[in-house]
């Protein structure tokens, strides 16, 4: 039923993670799948063991200092007036008394959407997500496929809410891409954003079978004139609060609102081959780039697409001459290149290849280390600690997570 309900896109919500176990063998491992899974929420059913049901919502909606609470949605026996205010008060959202259809999960995610943006916005441990921005300061260098498969591998490889953002407004490619063809756009978003709330946003945004949300380009250039800096400022700051990581791809022109997204970015990526048009023009476009950015050496990153090492002009030369460091290498890989264009399907998802190997280096580079995991694992202890005996009380559970215990 959760699944068909995830697959219709009308209803705007996608399935995370389908930890099809039953509440009384759900163990540490399942827990930190769920973790690494990073849900807005879960749904978890309490018909056939509801005490320990509950102690699972207690645990995931209660949170600890380390680890931020996860919403939950119960579904449970009818007509149970006990086990429904006893899932109240271990902390769920809503309780839905089976069995559930269509129509009642879609009143239930309508109903908690608006109550979850705060919690989203705070699930990350800081109010915002971060803004990386991706420009071929000369066409065709590759940006807008890096900006592709760097945002599904960011999403593979943090299970974090990615939203995909095509800017460039004349030449949108990224849906071309993914094989989507989306029916909102960049534009549609602009006209409505004074009533803008997370539930309409869904509305606009598509998912992308790896998980990636996007947000596409508008198909017709001319509508593009309608988006003025501002409003591009405007919307990038809303998202920031919706989406863990935002991964844009600008246009090639320094129009005003590539400058606006500049500004609004962590980090901008300068995606270029190592050819003298290339060079000359990266720095024609770095002293525009470095004035929009507060922190420019942090914030610039030059990656060299296409990159051979018996490249004509050695990387330390590129560096020195554009005073620069290189921050990542991708390899000139044509065959898998094509491959993903003809099947509709991004090189990182496509099977094996140069191309995929230094994304996902690039990416391992951009996340660091996967700190999240470590912390999950010394709470997935004490919860796995509290599971085996059932009976303990709530107070010893919240105890334990608060270190207190
Ligand atoms: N590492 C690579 N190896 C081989 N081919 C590549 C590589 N990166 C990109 N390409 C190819 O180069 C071409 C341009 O790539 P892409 O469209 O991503 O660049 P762009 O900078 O977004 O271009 P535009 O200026 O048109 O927006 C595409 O045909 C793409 O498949
Ligand atoms: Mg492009």
């Amino acid at each position: 039923m959760v699944q068909a309900f995830c697959r219709d896109s009308e209803n705007a919500v996608s399935l995370a993670l389908d930890l099809n176990v039953e509440i009384g063998v759900f163990n540490a491992t399942h827990l930190a799948e769920l973790r690494r899974a990073g849900p807005t929420f879960v749904f978890v059913d309490l018909e056939h063991d509801a005490d320990l049901g509950l102690q699972l919502i207690r645990a995931l909606a209660g949170g600890s200092d380390q680890v931020p609470p996860t919403p939950v949605v119960a579904f449970g026996p009818p007509a149970s007036a006990e086990l429904l205010l006893a899932a109240m008060r271990a902390g769920v959202l809503e309780y839905l008394p089976k069995p559930v259809d269509a129509v009642a999960l879609r009143e239930a995610t309508d109903r908690v959407r608006p109550r979850l943006a705060p919690l989203v916005a705070g699930s990350h441990g800081h109010e915002d997500g971060k803004i990386l921005a991706f420009f071929s300061p000369k066409g065709g260098s590759g940006s807008t496929t890096l900006a592709v498969n760097t945002a599904i591998n960011l999403h593979q490889v943090t299970r974090r809410r990615v939203l995909l953002v095509d800017l460039d407004a004349e030449l949108g490619e990224i849906s071309l891409l993914l094989g989507m063809q989306p029916k909102f756009n960049f534009v549609d978003l602009v006209q409505n954003f004074h009533r803008m709330d997370s539930g309409l946003l869904a509305s606009y945004i598509e998912q992308h079978k790896s998980g990636v949300h996007l947000l596409s380009a508008p198909y017709h250039p001319d509508r593009a004139a309608t988006v003025s800096e501002e409003q591009i400022r405007k919307i990038l700051r809303y998202l920031k609060g919706q989406y863990d990581y935002i991964v844009i791809d600008t246009s090639k022109s320094f129009a005003p609102t590539s400058l606006a997204a500049f500004e609004q970015s962590d980090q901008v990526f300068l995606v270029a081959t190592v050819d003298l048009p290339n060079l000359r023009n990266i720095q024609r476009a770095l002293p525009l780039i470095k004035r929009v950015l507060p922190r420019p050496t942090e914030q610039v990153r030059l990656v060299v697409n296409r990159y051979d090492e018996n490249q004509e002009i050695p990387l330390a030369d590129v560096e020195r001459t554009l005073g620069l460091p290189v921050f990542a290498t991708v390899g000139n890989d044509y065959e898998a290149v094509i491959r993903s264009i003809n099947s509709g399907k991004p090189v990182i998802l496509n099977g094996k290849s140069v191309y995929g190997r230094d994304v996902k280096r690039m990416v391992r580079l951009l996340v660091g280390k996967p700190e999240q995991e470590e912390l999950s694992t010394s709470l997935m202890h004490r919860i796995a600690s509290a599971f085996r005996t059932p009976k303990q009380s709530q107070a010893d559970i919240r105890g334990r997570e608060d270190g207190r215990g």
